[in-house]
């Protein structure tokens, strides 16, 4: 358990900042059409939205933002808008990565490397090489990431180590399983916020997800902003975290 969630029923002890955030940053389209745009202006948005996010996080403290950025459900969009967030991913990185860096950001990727182009896969290496030793806001970028699919290759990994004789199927338990997921070190997410008012985790960190508080918002996403987050973060600390356990004892 993070120490901010050890703290999350305390209520002498505010503020209660959540160690890990994650985010499903939905509503691009719906933005964009309710202006009468076309849905890459919304995504264009969607990105300023996400630099004005980055800094709040670190500002506010937050350790790990995750961001989800393409699904693995998202190559069933037309070629044209696949074209478009793979450009703005690329775009991001080369130009905010220096600024990621002088903020001392360390920028991680999760998700498949498989269907990304190679000098693709080369910039966000790069991104992580170059911050790898930052330690303010680690910003984790969910790119071509299914949940279920992390899952899946965690299970055919430890089965592949049954079959060749380097494991005994009675070591996988929970933890065993976690360490084989895409990135072990990071902690599971407190807070997990969707944007746009639909409710659901739609293949986002579902094994992580375990004992998150998940708000949903309904503005959307190019809308968001560190007041937006502020809220947020302050519908969490009102939550009382129980994880399985009992409630806390209150008064006494
Ligand atoms: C959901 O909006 C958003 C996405 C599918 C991708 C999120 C992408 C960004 C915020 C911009 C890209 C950022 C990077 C770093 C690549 P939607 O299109 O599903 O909206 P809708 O549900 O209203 O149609």
């Amino acid at each position: 358990m993070s120490k901010a969630a050890a703290t999350a029923t305390d209520r002498s002890d505010p503020p209660v900042i959540p160690a890990h955030v994650a985010i499903i940053m939905d509503g691009n389209g719906r933005w964009a059409a309710a202006r009468g745009l076309p849905r890459a202006e919304g995504h264009r948005r969607g990105v300023e939205a996400l630099r004005r996010v980055v800094r709040a996080a670190n500002d506010i403290g937050i350790q790990y933002l995750t961001i989800f950025s393409f699904s693995s459900e998202n190559w069933t969009r037309p070629k044209s808008e696949i074209g478009d967030l793979f450009g703005l991913l690329r775009r991001f990185i080369r130009n905010d990565l220096a600024s990621l860096h002088r903020d001392g950001v360390r920028v991680r990727v999760i998700g498949e490397r498989d269907r990304l182009e190679r000098d693709l896969c080369a910039m966000l290496d790069e991104a992580q090489e170059l911050t790898r030793d930052n330690t303010k806001l680690n910003l984790v970028v969910a790119f071509n990431y299914g949940s279920r699919q992390e899952i899946a290759n965690a299970a055919q990994r430890l089965a592949r180590e049954v079959a060749e004789g380097k494991r005994d199927p009675a070591t996988i338990d929970i933890e065993t399983l976690g360490r084989y997921l895409d990135a072990p070190d990071i902690p599971d997410p407190d807070l997990i916020i969707r944007t746009s008012g639909e409710q659901r985790l739609s293949n986002f960190l579902m094994w992580q997800a375990a004992y998150s508080e998940l708000v949903f918002v309904p503005i959307h996403w190019p809308d968001f902003d560190k007041a937006a987050l502020e809220g947020a973060i302050a519908e969490y600390a009102r939550r009382e975290r129980r994880f399985g356990g009992l409630a806390a004892k209150t008064g006494s």
